[in-house]
This record gives C-alpha cells, sequence and structure tokens, in this order.
C-alpha cells in the first residue's frame, strides 16, 4: 500500500514569525504517522522549522538545491548541507523554476541525482503548460520530462524519490485538474516507471500538485493513482492545509479497510 504524502510548498513567503506560528499550529493538531506530512519553508527557515518539528511527525523539505558538493558557488546550497540542517525532502523541476529561472531537463536531472545521492528525497515536478495541453502535447510534455531523469539518474533512483503530477495552468491560478484528467496522466507516469522497473511503478508515490485545496483535496484523492498532494497557496493557512491532511487520511483508512 502505498502510503499518503501531502508535502506544502510555502515558496517565498512568510517572516520568521509567520513560519513559526504556521508551524506550530501544525504541530498541535499531532497529525497521525499513517500519512506522510512534510513542509519546504525557504531556506531561511529551515532550521527554525526543525527545531520546531523536532519528535513530531512533520518533516522538513527544501524547495531547492545545487547539483553538486560543497564549493564556490556563490549563493547555492549543496545536498549534504540540507540533509546536515535536518531535510529529508527537496522539491526538483518545480515549473516555477523551470520557466521563471531557465532550469532545463538536464539541470533538473541533475538536482535529482544529486539529492538522491545525498540521501534526499526527491519530490520531481512535472507537467504541461496550458499551450501545451491546448495542443495536445500533455502526454510528450510529461513523456520528456520524465524519461529525461530516469536516463541521467538510472530508474533505480526512483525508489527513492517521489513524483508530483503540476499541470503548470493549475498552480496559483485556482484552476484544478479535475480528478479523471488528473488520474489519466498519474496513471501514465505510473505506466512509464513500469515500463523501466515494475516493481517502482507500483509503489512510487504520485502526487498532484495545482490549486489543491480542501474543497477539492478528497475527490483528487479518491483516484486510484493519486497518493497524496503538493500544496501551494492552501499549505500558508494551517487550517486548510490539515484539512487536506485530513482527506488523505481518510483515503489511507479506506485503502486499509479495502486491502
Ligand atoms: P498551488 O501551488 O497549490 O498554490 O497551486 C502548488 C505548487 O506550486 O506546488
Amino acid at each position: 500500500m502505498r502510503k499518503a504524502l501531502i508535502a506544502g510548498n510555502w515558496k517565498m513567503h512568510g517572516s520568521k514569525q509567520q513560519a513559526e506560528a504556521l508551524v506550530q499550529a501544525l504541530v498541535a493538531a499531532n497529525l497521525p504517522q499513517v500519512i506522510d506530512v512534510v513542509v519546504c519553508p525557504s531556506f531561511l527557515h529551515l532550521a527554525l522549522v526543525h527545531e520546531l518539528i523536532r519528535n513530531t511527525n512533520i518533516n522538513l523539505g527544501a524547495q531547492n538545491l545545487y547539483p553538486g558538493s560543497q564549493g564556490a558557488y556563490t549563493g547555492e546550497v549543496a545536498a549534504d548541507m540540507l540533509v546536515d540542517i535536518g531535510c529529508k525532502y527537496v522539491l526538483v523541476g518545480h515549473s516555477e523554476r523551470r520557466i521563471l529561472l531557465n532550469e532545463t531537463l538536464d539541470i533538473v536531472a541533475k538536482k535529482f541525482k544529486a539529492a538522491v545521492d545525498a540521501g534526499l528525497m526527491p519530490i520531481l515536478c512535472i507537467g504541461e503548460t496550458e499551450q501545451e495541453r491546448a495542443q495536445q502535447q500533455t502526454e510528450a510534455v510529461i513523456q520528456q520530462q520524465l524519461q529525461s531523469v530516469i536516463d541521467f539518474a538510472g530508474i533505480e533512483a526512483f525508489k527513492k524519490a517521489v513524483l508530483a503530477y503540476e499541470p503548470v495552468w493549475a498552480i496559483g491560478t485556482g484552476l484544478t485538474a479535475t480528478p479523471a484528467q488528473a488520474q489519466q496522466v498519474h496513471a501514465l507516469i505510473r505506466q512509464q516507471l513500469a515500463q523501466n522497473n515494475v516493481a517502482i511503478g507500483e509503489t512510487i508515490r504520485i502526487l498532484y500538485g495545482g490549486s489543491m485545496k480542501p474543497e477539492n483535496a478528497q475527490a483528487l484523492l479518491s483516484m486510484q493513482d493519486i497518493d497524496g498532494g503538493l500544496i501551494g497557496g492552501a499549505s500558508l493557512k494551517a487550517d486548510q492545509f490539515l484539512s487536506i491532511c485530513t482527506a488523505a487520511l481518510q483515503k489511507n483508512t479506506a485503502k486499509q479497510k479495502s486491502a
């Protein structure tokens, strides 16, 4: 059974005080271990959040890393530094970085491998733009974004990774893929991984991201190949994030009953 995972991507938001208040509210909810919960604050707030989640079920993730070991790379952060500060996860290939910061397929693949090599669990984000969907290129784009990482890092690296399908047109727009639209792409992603390694295709967790919120979380999470969510906007409000976690808990409970 795939354990549900809900990850909050705080992006470039918040002050020290806000980060503290948000994480304290999550800790107070005492989330059960049956799901995995991850928060990804900015680099600046990682150490603070790490202290506050000590001895809780909440895990720490970073939003980015540099694909190399320590050295003369001004302004960058290496994977082993993230491990040292307490991170278990790291986002890789988020569309905001691909589009706004020109991260190429090659850079994304290198970051993914650097994370796995350092013992971090990358959450590899892939997804098509509105224009690509309109031109019926969704499948080709997803396949290319995934295959370039498989080719560079090797399929075995996916044993310690999470995937996130994030249609670019749904991120921060309030537009969400319908559960059926998302399920269709999740199934494709799983199939592509299974073609390389059947067990990995079966066990890897594939999150949905793009305006997931309390109102649509349950419907999305009820789909067979959607194993959790990568949450942007709604992760900044403790009550909303917790309500999405509750929807994931229900999914896990339902799965346990049917297993
Ligand atoms: P959103 O962001 O939930 O605000 O759409 C998701 C993401 O970018 O990971």
